[in-house]
């Protein structure tokens, strides 16, 4: 089975924000999950980089726009590389193979009959590269989005003529598992049932911009060569860049995931774009909320956009992935807060998860001779910790697959919390004082450390560190990325005496003293 998906492909008018690297950590999970299951994943990345925002932001820093894209993307290149992001493939949309495959689909659409010449009119948000036809009715109307002025167009350009795909767009987005989550399905649907409007996909005066082959001084809107940018990218560099190689190389993708903004071009324009070019569609868009931090909207203005760098390197990698997919349910919007980031971090990682295998290994190397402990009953898989660990692979498997991080997160830290319980409950400190009482404590630990292999399987999506860093304390080999892995998800693999490595904390906790 093949698995496409996608982020976004990122502005690079600016270097990156939180914003982007929540996206770009939510799918580098579900590629990971999906590996994990033994699909054959393209998981695709990259920058936009064309248009007028992009135009003007070079010329006020004084650079070429190509410089200025270079460098910029470069940042993203990076960034992704200290986060261990997991993408296949990194799509730029100046790469001049991206062209190849904008001209070809748009001799398709234009072979369909879908561009028209017509008179674009009205107010423009460059922020936005869009045209805000709900702008408010004042002499200098402001983006409501970017609070910034908006500016008057008129101009004749090509349309794309969308509303000829109305009765289609409108089944399409009846799908049940089309648009998710289901919640934002009805400001879709509001937006389709006032009647699609065909749109402007050339401009005039902007040079930054991919020449429309045949209309002389257009250049194509910025949407129109960006969306493609999803295709360009899955054609590997020895492949033709031809549209027909397409099917060969994953699309349509599984999933496009974005965030809620950017809903209508994804669930709108795009699939009608592709219609017209007689592409297979996406089979879903899932549309994230907004991250704000204290409360509070992120901007430069404000001076309180965090950096994605500085949380790398005060918190590092599985404490931040950690609260962003576990705390704010995937789909709505949600509140970066700092305290409740060092709380849930130093709570569900360090002590739930991290001193649980800490201890309970210091307790097998002090009394079974540096190894795991050899014990027949605990294998057996109606141990109570088996039965709960059977349910967190269970939920953990159906949070992933309706992308819902949080259900799998709390799935995996409620099957360590039932190893603490069970700990506490059989007390082998005292036990092992106790005549006759070897065995049981053999099994019991052997139990225990066998739930914390399971809780190192299960976060492998989520927190690939952690869980690797959890392996290793338990004397197992890594985790290829391919799997197996559902094979390994069961009870009782764990090698009775099996040496076990000297314990070190396997989550170190945060102690943040300055703000972020
Ligand atoms: N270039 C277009 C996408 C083209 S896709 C073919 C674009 N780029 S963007 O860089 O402005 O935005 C990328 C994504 O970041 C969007 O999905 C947007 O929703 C998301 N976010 C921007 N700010 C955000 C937050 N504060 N919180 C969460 N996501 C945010 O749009």
């Amino acid at each position: 089975m093949t698995y496409t998906l996608t982020t976004p492909l990122y502005y690079v008018n600016d270097k990156p924000h939180l914003g982007s690297a929540y996206t770009t950590l939510a799918c580098d999970a579900l590629a990971r999950f999906h590996r994990l299951c033994g699909e054959q994943v393209t998981f695709v990345t990259g920058c936009d980089e064309h248009g007028q925002k992009i135009q003007r932001t070079a010329e006020a820093a004084a650079v070429s726009p190509q410089q200025h894209c270079d460098a910029i993307s470069r940042s993203y290149q990076d960034l992704w590389d200290r986060w261990q992001i997991s993408h296949d493939a990194f799509i730029r949309t100046t790469d001049p193979r991206h062209q190849q495959i904008v001209n070809q689909f748009f001799a398709r659409v234009e072979a369909s009959g879908d561009v028209i010449e017509g008179r674009q009119q009205g107010w423009y948000c460059v922020a936005c590269e869009e045209f805000k036809d709900d702008a408010p009715e004042a002499d200098a109307p402001q983006c409501p989005i970017h609070q910034r002025p908006l500016e008057w167009r008129d101009e004749v350009n090509l349309f794309f003529r969308l509303s000829r795909y109305q009765k289609e767009i409108e089944a399409l987005i009846q799908r049940p598992d089309f648009i998710l989550p289901i919640s934002r399905r009805r400001e879709v649907e509001n937006f389709v049932a006032q009647g699609l409007r065909d749109f402007s996909i050339s401009r005039r005066h902007v040079p930054w911009g991919l020449p429309v082959p045949g209309h002389d001084g257009h250049t194509f809107y910025v949407w129109f060569d960006a969306l493609l940018g999803y295709l360009t990218a899955l054609l590997p560099a020895d492949a033709p860049a031809e549209l027909e190689q397409l099917a060969a190389h994953g699309w349509p993708a599984q999933l496009h995931v974005i965030g809620k903004d950017i809903l209508r071009f994804h669930a709108v324009y795009w699939p009608a774009m592709l219609m017209s070019a007689g592409l297979p569609l996406p089979e879903r868009v899932f549309g994230h909320g907004f991250l704000t931090r204290e409360g509070q909207k992120m901007g430069k203005s404000l001076g309180n956009v965090l950096d994605p760098d500085v949380l790398l390197e005060r918190c590092g990698r599985d404490a931040v992935r950690w609260y962003l997919l576990r705390d704010i349910p995937f789909g709505d919007d949600g509140d970066f807060q700092q305290q409740r980031f060092t709380d849930l971090v130093n709570n569900d990682l360090a002590n739930t998860i991290g001193n649980l295998l800490n201890r309970t290994s210091s307790m097998a190397r002090r009394w079974f001779d540096d190894s795991v402990p050899s014990a027949a009953g605990a294998r057996d898989s109606s141990h109570p910790l088996a039965v709960a660990a059977e349910q967190a692979r269970t939920d953990v498997i159906a949070g992933f697959e309706a992308m819902d991080f949080r259900r799998a997160a709390e799935a995996t830290l409620q099957l360590a919390i039932s190893a603490n319980g069970f700990l506490n409950d059989q007390a082998p400190w005292s036990r092992m004082k106790q005549d006759g009482q070897r065995d049981a404590v053999a099994d019991d630990l052997y139990a225990v450390l066998e739930a914390t292999r399971w809780i190192a399987l299960l976060l492998a999506p989520l927190l690939p560190d952690l869980s690797a860093r959890m392996l290793d304390q338990l004397g197992l080999p890594p985790l290829p990325p391919g799997g197996p892995w559902l094979p390994l998800l069961s009870w009782g693999q764990l090698p009775p005496a099996a040496p076990l490595p000297e314990p070190t904390p396997v989550m170190a906790r945060l102690e943040l003293e300055t703000p972020l």
